[in-house]
């Protein structure tokens, strides 16, 4: 085969969606992928403008045009296109021009996939969410324990049974208090570092969730030639414990037929978290066959006291994530009605890049 029918072939069997445009923003071309996604056909718009492109106030063909114009690249996120039929749909779509005369526009359909992943800015957002949550949580538990000894002595100053029941109100909020802002500390010491197995931590959340539930079957998929992470075991239980409890509880609430929690690890090479390229990543993937994160929920996921249940307190995957950050990792998270994923990612080589765990907030 030439090696131009071998292109044809492979961009003809893409599943992302590829329109070549000509420098008047005409299409050149485009793969069956780009007509199933724009729903229209190849034949139909060669040598025309394609109208969704126009849109309603024209800002897509301006962009594109000022990309041709000053050929830069350029990507737009979440881009609202109506198609011919009337339907809207939601897309990310990159144009990068070729030459002064063609202009190449890869698109990814948003709509159905809900992915919430390792994008920088995300990451930096979490961190910021997270500074601002620590020092707001230092500010809240200074005072606290100067009302509760208050209260005490005020107790023991009172004769008045009726009015000791206030002071123990006083007390008991405060301890209530404490404890939530003690969560959203998160661990108050430094971060183990010995050699930790992946398996033996999903085992152990295996275990402690088959106690917690009669009706999910765990499926095991494991890679055996995974090595081991270096980092702090109890801390790794926690954070993959807070993400498979969540699905067992999607999972239960929703009464999902044959509901499933599939746990899996990956290693990875040469894999990108944030800005930083890794040799070796370990990936602990938690999926569950329930409804999938609320749309409402899409930003905001791993942000502090942000929960979709009426009786959570929504910590649980800011916690998990921050611990993670912690082993220099990250969550990361797609969801679709049955089939939700959420991949903890490890670096496995930073001992080689000499970084440090993180640990401990005091
Ligand atoms: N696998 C999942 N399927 C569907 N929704 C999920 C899943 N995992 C998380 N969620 C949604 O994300 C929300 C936030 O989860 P998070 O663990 O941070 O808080 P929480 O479970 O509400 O409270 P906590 O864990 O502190 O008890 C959940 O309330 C739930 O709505
Ligand atoms: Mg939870």
């Amino acid at each position: 085969m030439t090696d131009i029918g071998m292109y044809q072939r492979l961009l003809e069997h893409l599943t992302t969606a590829v329109v070549l445009l000509d420098g008047s923003l005409h299409v050149i071309w485009m793969n069956p992928s780009a007509e199933a996604l724009l729903g229209i056909s190849r034949a139909r718009v060669e040598q025309s403008r394609i109208d969704c492109l126009e849109g309603d106030d024209g800002v897509i063909s301006a962009m594109l045009a000022k990309a041709l114009e000053e050929q830069h690249p350029y990507t737009q996120r979440e881009a609202c296109l109506v198609l011919a039929s009337g339907e809207s749909i939601t897309v990310d779509y990159t144009a990068t021009p070729l030459s002064e005369q063609e202009l190449l526009l890869e698109f990814e359909a948003r709509d159905r996939l809900m992915r919430i992943s390792r994008e920088e800015a995300l990451i930096a957002r979490q961190e910021m969410v997270k500074v601002l949550t620590r020092g707001l949580a230092h500010e809240v538990k200074n005072p606290l324990g100067g009302i509760r000894g208050a209260a005490q002595l005020l107790e023991r100053e009172m004769d008045d049974e009726n009015l000791s029941e206030f002071t123990r109100i006083i007390v008991g909020e405060a301890d209530r208090l404490r404890d939530l802002v003690d969560r959203m500390l998160g661990p108050n010491k430094l971060l183990a570092h010995t050699p930790v197995n992946a398996h033996a931590v999903l085992e152990r959340v295996r275990m402690l969730l088959t106690a917690e539930t009669s009706n999910v079957t765990f499926i095991r998929d494991y890679d055996p030639s995974l090595p081991d992470i270096i980092g702090d075991e109890s801390q790794l239980i926690q954070a993959v414990l807070n993400v498979a409890r969540n699905a067992v509880q999607a999972l239960e609430e929703n009464d999902i037929s044959s509901p499933t929690l599939t746990l899996k690890t990956r290693a990875r090479r040469q894999f990108t978290l944030g800005a930083e390229r890794h040799r070796l990543v370990c990936e602990i993937a938690i999926i569950d066959n329930g409804p999938g994160i609320p749309e409402s929920l899409r930003e905001s996921l791993f942000y502090p006291m942000i929960s979709g249940r009426a009786e959570g307190s929504g910590l649980g995957l800011s916690i998990s994530q921050s611990i993670l950050h912690q082993h220099q990792g990250l969550i990361e998270c797609d969801s679709l009605p049955g089939h939700t994923e959420f991949r903890l990612l490890v670096p496995l080589d930073i001992a080689d890049k000499g970084h440090q765990l993180n640990g401990g907030h005091a």
